[in-house]
């Protein structure tokens, strides 16, 4: 019996929290590199009445991303497109940041868009710390939002000599996700369907916690203790805003971006986490 199909990119703790909140009665094709932590979430979605396939995809390549459609497609329509894969600025270097959260975000919702189904909704996850990123020109955010994918990372503003460290290279990673955004609902329309980013602020999970032991460590711990909601933010509280973006209740939202950061974003521009001048 054909079904309509959930495509989850990323089987991390955001990735499960949206699939379990929306994907109840679909079939939910989690695919993430690490191939284990997609059997893990499957097993466990699993165990708890859902109906899930894991496989290996590499949000940094084109076929890998097509044969994720395409196993997708065996099932029924792909009415729903989760994309919470990616790596942060402690996980990996400039080059691998760039490639999988800038340029793999830009196929994934370029592929997907080709194929959507009418009525169908997306949201990919952005973050806060572009929020944080001072405003680009025009004409940068242009670039961003409408290079063809394939030269996306030959843009002169993505060359080494212009990304400062691995928290820049997320942070043009994440802005250039929420301008694709954008400019993908409008094609994404044509079809009658949505696309949203969610920027979260401090979430916990296994990403999060690597930041909290890496070199920027204190500055998050720091970052959430002063903020106005004065803690971090679970992967459920994420979902609370993918539900809002994916039922109908969201029809009229698309081509947007949803900041989920307990004010840490407000904090950093207007209160006490603003950086000393
Ligand atoms: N946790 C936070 O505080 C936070 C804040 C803002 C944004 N985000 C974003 O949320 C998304 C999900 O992260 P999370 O916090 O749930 O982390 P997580 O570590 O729980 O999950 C991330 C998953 O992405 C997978 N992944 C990494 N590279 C991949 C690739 N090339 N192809 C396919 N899968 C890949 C990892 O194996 C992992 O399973 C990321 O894009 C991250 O940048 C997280």
């Amino acid at each position: 019996m054909k079904k309509d199909v959930m495509i989850l990119a990323g089987a991390g703790q955001i990735g499960m929290a949206i699939a379990r909140r929306l994907g109840y009665g679909m079939k939910i094709v989690i695919g993430d590199k690490n191939l284990q932590n997609a059997e893990s979430i499957a097993g466990i979605m699993n165990n708890a009445g859902f109906d899930c396939t894991a496989l290996e995809m590499d949000l940094s390549s084109r076929l890998s991303i097509r044969n994720i459609i395409a196993e997708a497609q065996k099932y029924g329509r792909i009415t729903m497109l989760v994309n919470a894969a990616g790596v942060s600025p402690s996980q990996a270097p400039v080059e691998a940041i760039l490639k999988v959260d800038l340029y793999g975000t830009a196929v994934l919702l370029e592929e997907v868009g080709k194929v959507i189904a009418p009525g169908g909704t997306g949201v990919t996850i952005s973050s806060q710390s572009g929020h944080r990123m001072p405003a680009l020109t025009p004409e940068q955010d242009r670039l961003l939002a409408l290079t063809p994918t394939e030269e996306l990372l030959s843009l002169p503003m993505l060359q080494p000599e212009n990304i400062e460290n691995t928290l820049h290279a997320y942070q043009m990673a994440k802005r250039c996700n929420v301008k694709r955004v954008m400019a993908e609902a409008v094609k994404w329309g044509e079809r009658g369907a949505r696309i949203n980013s969610i920027s979260p602020g401090i979430i916990v999970t296994p990403l999060a916690i690597d930041e909290f032991n890496g070199p920027r460590g204190d500055f998050y711990k720091n970052m959430f203790a002063k903020c106005p909601a004065g803690r971090p933010g679970t992967a459920d509280e994420v979902a609370n805003v993918a539900e809002l973006l994916m039922r109908p209740q969201g029809a009229f939202i698309t081509g947007a971006d949803f900041l989920i950061d307990g004010g840490a974003t407000a904090s950093y521009f207007y209160g006490p986490l603003r950086p000393e001048q």
